[in-house]
This record gives C-alpha cells, structure tokens and sequence, in this order.
C-alpha cells in the first residue's frame, strides 16, 4: 500500500471527502449477453454510487452501464437497440467502438435512435477476438450520456485465441475492468467539464475489491472515462504480461510493469497471482509518472502558459491512487498456471497510395503551443452534421500522419477500420504498441504516423467518423467524417438483406418504392440528417409505391420502413 497515496480533499463542489485507502465494495460484474441477437434497453435509473445517496443515471438493461456483449467472429448479429431515456433532448446513438462494420451500422451521429424507438442494425462480426466497447455518439452530447452512465463492453472470440492457453472464463478468471471516472455537483448529480471527476469507479463501483484466484487471470482494461488516462501498474511494480491492444492479440505477450491508456483504448493483460493466496494486490495509476500534457498527469500546460481552468483542484491529477483491489484467495478446479508467450501473427500493411495530414489545433491560432482548453478542431475545421470532410475509394490504403499543435495530448480515434502504428513522433514504435489499434494518444507539439486499409464496407453517403476522444473536445467539434465510396457501384442503392428498392435515386419529385413481397400493412418515413421527420405516410395491401418529395429541400434523406417489429432504412438523394 505504500505506493498508494492516501488523499483526503474536499472543495465546494464536491460533497465527499475521497479517500481511497479503502475498497470496501465488491466489483461488480456485468452481466452477459451472447448468442446472435441483442435486445439492448437504454433507460434511466438510480444508482448509489455511495451508500443512501441516490444518484440519477442511464444505463442499458439496468441502472448504470450495459451489459458486456459476448459475440463470435463470422457469426451475423442483430443489435435491437431501444431508446427509452425520459427527458427532454435526450434522442442518442450507440457506436460500436472498433467493430469494422458498414457505416449505417456504425452508431456515429447519423444513426439516430429517437427517444421511444428501437434501432435495429445486423452486420456480421469481422474484427479478431479482443475487448470493443459499445457508447452513444449523439451530436454534441457524448459526454454526457457516456458520463450518465452508458457504456458497455464488447468481446469477440475466434478461434485463433482459443487455441491459446489463457484464462478465458468471464467473471472467474477473465474480468472486465471499465475505468471511469466521474464527477458530482452539490445535488448528487453527476456533472460534466467540471475537471472535478474526483470518483475513481470500475465497472460503476467506487473503491472496488475483488476476491482473485491464485492463478493466471486476465483483466480487460478499457478506459471509459472522458478526459482522464491512466497509468496502470501493480503494488511493488509486480509485472504483468499484455497480450492484446485496441483491437485484438498482439504478436506475442510482452513483460511490462506499466501500461498507459488514454480514452477509448484497451489493454488486455495477464496476472501470474499464483502462491499469493491471502495476499492483497492493488491495480494503481502512477499518474505521477506521466509527463505534462496527458490529462491526469500532475500538469497539463502549454509552453506559453495556458492551463485548464480548476484543474489544479483534482487531487487524482498527478497522484498515484488505487483502481482496484485483488484480494487473492484460493485457486478454482483447472487453473490456467502458465504465462502467455507467442500469440498470434498480425499481417500489418507495408505499403501505402494515399497519406493525408490530420493537423489537431486550437481554434484560435494565437500562442498555439500554450492552448490545453480548446476549443480545437482538425484541420482548421469544426465537425457538421451536413458536411463530409473527404472521402476515399474502396480498399484504398492509407497512411495517416496526425500532428498535434496544442499544448495537451489528444487520443485520436477513427472508426471502421483498425491501424498500425509506422512510428511516433518519427521514432520507433514499442512492442506493446504494434498491434491493431483504433486509438493512439498523441503528445503535444508531436505527430504519429499510421497505415490503415479501407476494407469491405462502401457508401457514397453515410461517413464514418474520426475524432478526439476526450469527449468534450468531441462534442466541440473536434471530429470530422469521411465516406468509403466504391467506384464499381453506382445509382440504385439497395439494403443489405433487400426487401426493397427505392428509385430513382437521385430524387427530383418523386421516389418509387417496389417490395420483395407484398406489404399489407407498414408505416412510411423520411427522415432528414437530423433525424427530423420530414414525410410519413401508412400503406396497405400493396407491392409498389410511389411518394411526392417534391417539397423536400436538397440533400441526404433516409427512408424508412416499419411493419410489425421489422425495420429497413434506406438513404437517397434529392435533387
Ligand atoms: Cu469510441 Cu467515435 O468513438
Ligand atoms: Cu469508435
Ligand atoms: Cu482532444
């Protein structure tokens, strides 16, 4: 424990003192879901984070978080998700972070999900066994619907990884550890931007333990939280073995005593506890060894002296404070008693067409390298709704160069595809770094390059999304889109299981409908960008339709089909 800082702090806002000498609740576990098809129930509800205190949250099938989704590479899924949050403005979206599936599917602002409605993509799952997430990405209200509570994890399987022996029983040998921090105002509520995210939880529980077998375990660090990395290690500088990043098993296991990880990455390890029944063992952020820059280190300012305001009053930032407690109690029946070597053998991409700069700055130009509040933006511009910031062909690969030129680090995100990293800041990139990642923390006034291919997935219309992952950077525009565009397709666009067929497409006054079979009675929408709807209309006993969108506006709309619980989408073009 003496590596462990005990801080006792208290300030206006918060209403606690925080002491984190002590991990007095039991972690809690969530419960999982598997198989091919996902009914996933966003909802508010109450949670005591600390005993008596009632604090409001949204989770999904419960108060708080989701449940952790178990699926099988190759298998096809359906994911019903229902919006049924109270409140004003409180429609959402639920992105399937690092799952490589098509962009309607994907879950980034343009899926939106209205409050009383249920989303229903299926796609097949691509992605190598490893530890995804699932968050809503709602336009400019990410952080505060993954802060209320909504977020859950995500585990592919293959048989690659099973093959391997490593412990992979959910909850008795292979846990979830989602780190969050989190913020309360005077009200209990939980706050957001406030820099006072004093409460360290894992899995929602504040100062959690859990009782580990003397064995081999595997803990699945995803970082959750919206601002804050953190440094992982042990009690005693105990080494570990990380087996997999961001998006599956690395090459071969690699011996660490620390592992850094910012918002949105992942780490899978492996903890040799074996002979240690009795013992106590702490997982600990040694935010004290973090250089100036990351957030959570003891200082985050710019060269010219910028700083973020209150951050000073965080007694987390730059304190070496416990995460979770492993209490170490006997071995179960077969434990796995050897430590991972080789792994599996990624095939990263040596060579590239197209390299496009991503360049992170503050809004305002002046003293760039002192600027650490934002806002920020990429490339001089903010995120649009209605704007596609570029697009690229159909197994194009690619090398990214993201430059940083702020005064704070940023994690820098892209959905759809995984990438390799080719070098940081031009040096070499380390082992525990060189698999698929979809994250990469950025430091300041440096740059990362990586190489990336856009596989499988084309839509002329629909973009995917590259952003900060400091959600409130996110929210303030610092994220852009881009679209996959397949240059043998062209006109008429159809839904992946087609049921129908919509034309012409582009639209000028009228769209045609024609059905695979016949309808007998389904509900007609066209929706905008916004998710407004724009046109609806019911229709009985028919085959075709035929639809007046004269008085539409130009742009990008969707139409949507309902009949009983089925739902199909499809996007066109009006003129
Ligand atoms: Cu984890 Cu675009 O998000
Ligand atoms: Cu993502
Ligand atoms: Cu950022």
């Amino acid at each position: 424990m003496n590596a462990v800082r005990q801080i006792v702090f208290s300030a206006v806002l918060l209403f606690l003192t925080v002491d984190f000498s002590v991990a007095q609740n039991p972690l809690f576990i969530p419960p999982t879901l598997s198989g091919t098809s996902f009914d996933l129930n966003i909802q508010n509800g109450t949670t005591q984070f600390y005993p008596g205190i009632n604090t409001p949250t949204y989770g999904i099938n419960g108060a708080l978080l989701g449940p952790t989704l178990i699926v099988n590479k190759g298998d096809w899924v359906t994911m019903n998700v229902t919006n049924n949050l109270t409140g004003a403005g409180n429609s959402t979206t639920i992105h399937w972070h690092g799952l490589h599936v098509p962009a309607m599917d994907d879950g980034g602002p343009h899926q939106i999900i209205e409050q009383g409605t249920t989303w229903s993509p299926d796609f097949q799952i691509l992605n190598s066994a490893g530890t995804f997430w699932y968050h809503p990405h709602g336009d400019n209200k990410t952080d505060r619907h993954v802060s209320k509570g909504i977020a859950g994890m995500l585990i592919v399987k293959d048989s690659a990884e099973a093959e391997l022996t490593l412990p992979r029983t959910y909850g008795v040998d292979d846990f979830p550890v989602i780190v969050q921090t989190k913020a309360f105002d005077i009200l209990n509520q939980i706050a957001i931007s406030t820099e006072l995210d004093t409460a360290v939880c894992v899995n929602g529980t504040i100062r959690p333990y859990l009782n580990a077998q003397a064995q081999v375990i595997r803990l699945r660090l995803l970082n959750g939280s919206s601002s804050r990395s953190y440094n992982f290690g042990f009690t005693d500088n105990k080494s570990f073995k990380m087996i997999a990043g961001d998006a599956g098993l690395l090459d071969n296991a690699v011996s660490l005593t620390r592992i850094l990880l910012s918002p949105g990455e992942r780490a899978e390890i492996v903890l040799d506890l074996q002979g240690m029944t009795g013992q106590t063992i702490n997982l600990i952020s040694f935010s004290s060894e973090m250089p100036n820059g990351i957030y959570g280190a003891a200082t985050v300012s710019g060269m010219m002296g910028g700083t973020i305001p209150n951050y000073n009053l965080n007694p987390l930032n730059g304190a070496d404070f416990g995460v979770l407690q492993l209490n170490v109690v006997a071995p179960t029946v077969n434990p796995v008693t050897t430590m991972p070597g080789s792994l599996i053998t990624n095939a990263p991409w040596t060579s590239y067409t197209v390299a496009r700069n991503f360049n992170l700055q503050p809004d305002t130009m002046m003293s760039p390298l002192g600027q650490v509040a934002g806002p920020f933006n990429i490339n001089g511009v903010h995120f649009d709704m209605n704007t596609i910031n570029f697009s690229t062909y159909l197994n194009t690969t690619e090398k990214w160069k993201i430059s940083n030129n702020t005064g704070i680090a940023h994690p820098f995100h892209i959905h759809d595809m995984h990438f390799y990293l080719l070098n940081i800041n031009g040096g070499a990139v380390p082992d525990y770094e060189q698999g698929k990642k979809d994250v990469v923390l950025v430091m300041p006034m440096q740059y990362v390059e990586f190489i990336t291919k856009f596989e499988d997935f084309a839509d002329d219309m629909i973009p995917y999304m590259y952003h900060c992952h400091l959600l409130h950077h996110e929210d303030d525009g610092m994220m852009g889109s881009f679209t996959v565009i397949d240059t043998t397709s062209a006109g008429i666009s159809t839904v992946e299981k087609t049921k129908f067929i919509i034309y012409p497409n582009p639209a000028q006054n009228f769209i045609s409908i024609k059905f695979e079979n016949q309808i007998s009675s389904a509900e007609l929408t066209i929706i905008n960008l916004l998710g407004e709807i724009v046109l609806s209309s019911k229709i009985n006993n028919i085959n075709t339709a035929r639809i007046d969108v004269a008085s539409l506006t130009s742009g990008i709309y969707f139409f949507q089909i309902r009949a009983g619980n089925e739902f199909q989408q499809m996007k066109f073009i009006k003129q």
